[in-house]
């Protein structure tokens, strides 16, 4: 009933989604990983599909089940996700990029389990690609929005984050705020505009958020190339 009584303001749009985590190997048993469980981005595929857009989402791993008539790839590590990524990005009109990519990974992946063996072990990481960076430098029409996880000073952090990665929305989120950020279901976001607009968005539903940044992306869409 929900979808039926949605408005289509996405028909026809191809929306491409990232969502949750990525696993970073280190050896067959072990991974560097972080707390994002995916429910942000599982929420905007969602709620973008209901508004009538065809869906790719993109994820790393999660528990969460494909939301209807949305097409999942499932992918590990950011390396993964950035390949993928890169493979539907020339023909989506948006990207929403909400998964949590680890910024670095094992700089070397042990084919076998790692003995234990002495007081201290140091592990060597190296950089991941800035999968969201790399995918703006390539865009031609596509609407870029990105999501910033900040737990201090977040508009000055995600502003930056908007200009260093030519965005045209930031959605800036406190993952300290109680009832906020990681692994819960409701979320208590900030959408910054290129333009420098601030819309702080009060605690809603991870749905409900999300419907407010789809809200934004429509008129993004939907405004003359400039
Ligand atoms: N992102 C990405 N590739 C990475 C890291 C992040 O595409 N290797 C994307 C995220 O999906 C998100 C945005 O960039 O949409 C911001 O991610 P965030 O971790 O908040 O910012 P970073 O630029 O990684 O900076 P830092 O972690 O130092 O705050
Ligand atoms: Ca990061």
């Amino acid at each position: 009933l929900a979808t039926l009584l949605t408005p289509k303001d996405l028909q026809g749009r191809r929306i491409l989604v990232s969502a949750g985590p990525t696993h970073e190997d280190l050896d067959p048993v072990r991974f560097l990983t972080n707390r994002s469980t995916g429910k942000m981005g599982y929420a905007l595929a969602q709620m973008a599909r209901r508004r009538g857009a065809d869906v790719c989402l993109v994820s790393g791993p999660s528990s969460l089940a494909a939301p209807l008539g949305v097409e999942r790839l499932m992918v590990r590590s950011a390396l993964e996700m950035q390949q993928v990524l890169l493979e539907r990005f020339p023909e989506t009109d948006a990207l929403l990029m909400a998964a949590a990519v680890s910024d670095y990974r094992p700089a070397s992946f042990a084919g076998q389990k790692i003995k234990r063996g002495g007081d201290e072990m140091i592990v060597r990481l190296t950089h991941n690609p800035d999968i969201l960076q790399s995918l703006s430098s390539l865009k031609t029409r596509q609407v870029m929005v990105g999501f910033a996880a900040e737990t201090e000073d977040i508009y000055t952090h995600a502003r930056q984050k908007l200009e260093r990665k030519h965005l045209d929305l930031i959605v800036a989120n406190d993952v300290k705020a109680l009832n906020s950020g990681f692994a819960v279901d409701t979320n208590q976001v900030t959408i910054i505009h290129r333009s420098g607009q601030v819309e702080p968005l009060p605690l809603l539903s991870k749905a409900a958020a999300a419907d407010r940044v789809l809200d934004r992306l429509v008129a993004l869409l939907d405004a003359p190339l400039v």
